[in-house]
């Protein structure tokens, strides 16, 4: 039986992989900022089939203690983890650089790259002791180097989270550590996430032309997750280091494009 711990499940993209590693018979944990939603999204877990362990954890990835005692109580209930997935993430107002506060572009960072950053550090010093384990990050818009009005912070984040997987690839290679690193990429997603900037209440309205981009690109969490899931299974047993696994490749959102007058999605009228 394997065992995966995902940080920001309590809703999204994350909560949809803890649902396809559960289906997938792992031990899953959950873990968030968000309590309440991480109450609802352990029970929701638990009342899907699957044979691993649910286990649920409040924690906070801009606070290296709190990851560092996600990993112990993991580790003490599930003996060792073999995935660990740097998922929570958040994204910004979209406006240009200067117009943000100086504490939304700290939380911003504070999150979504020096998060990974703390969670990569802990994960990967607990399975070198372990003699093995996986370890994901989330890429997103401005990995690819794309530049947009009102995504110049998020995407510099995203930019540094490619760059750090990469970094430490190399690292691990040379050092003979049995731990490999790797990189999801889940194109755009239908989720709180895009109108709720740095996560909180207020809602984001959206452009009539974002939501075309949206309709023809976007796709809903669980249809991303199932194959995000089965890449990274795939991959325990193929330890490639510096795996990439991208749901919506150049090739696809060609496609997307070339065939939009055909497509009758809206997820804003549902
Ligand atoms: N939605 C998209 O279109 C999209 C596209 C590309 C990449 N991504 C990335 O995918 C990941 C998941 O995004 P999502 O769409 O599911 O977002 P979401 O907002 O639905 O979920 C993110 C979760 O992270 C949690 N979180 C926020 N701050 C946290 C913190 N400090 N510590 C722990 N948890 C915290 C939130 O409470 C929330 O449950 C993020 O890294 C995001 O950057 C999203």
């Amino acid at each position: 039986m394997d065992n995966v711990v995902i940080t920001g499940s309590a809703r999204g993209l994350g909560l949809a992989m803890a649902k396809e590693f559960r289906k997938n018979s792992y031990s899953v944990v959950l873990s968030d900022i968000n309590e309440k939603n991480l109450e609802q999204a352990k029970s929701e877990l638990e009342s899907l089939p699957g044979s691993g362990k649910v286990l649920a954890f409040r924690c906070d990835v801009t606070d290296l203690n709190d990851l560092e005692a996600l990993w112990q109580k993991s580790a003490q209930e599930l003996g060792e983890i073999d995935l660990w997935i740097n998922n929570a993430g958040v994204n910004q107002p979209m406006v240009p650089l200067w117009e943000l506060k100086k504490e939304e572009i700290e939380l911003l960072i504070n999150i979504d790259l020096k998060g990974a950053m703390f969670g990569s550090k802990v994960a990967i010093s607990h399975m070198k002791d372990q003699g093995h384990g996986q370890v994901y990050c989330i890429e997103g818009f401005g990995a690819d180097n794309a530049t947009q009005l009102g995504l110049t912070a998020y995407g510099s984040a995203k930019k540094g989270v490619q760059y750090m997987v990469t970094g430490l690839a190399k690292e691990l290679e040379k050092t003979n550590t049995p731990v490999q690193v790797g990189r999801l990429n889940p194109g755009i997603m239908i989720t709180d996430f895009i109108t709720h900037p740095l996560g909180k209440d207020g809602t984001m309205e959206l452009s009539d032309s974002t939501k075309k981009v949206y309709n023809i690109l976007g796709d809903k969490p669980d249809v991303v997750a199932e194959f995000l899931v089965k890449g990274m299974i795939r991959n325990v047993s193929a330890k490639k280091q510096n795996d990439y696994v991208a749901w919506l490749t150049k090739r696809k959102a060609m496609w997307r494009f070339m065939t939009a007058a055909f497509n009758k999605r809206n997820f804003f009228e549902e």
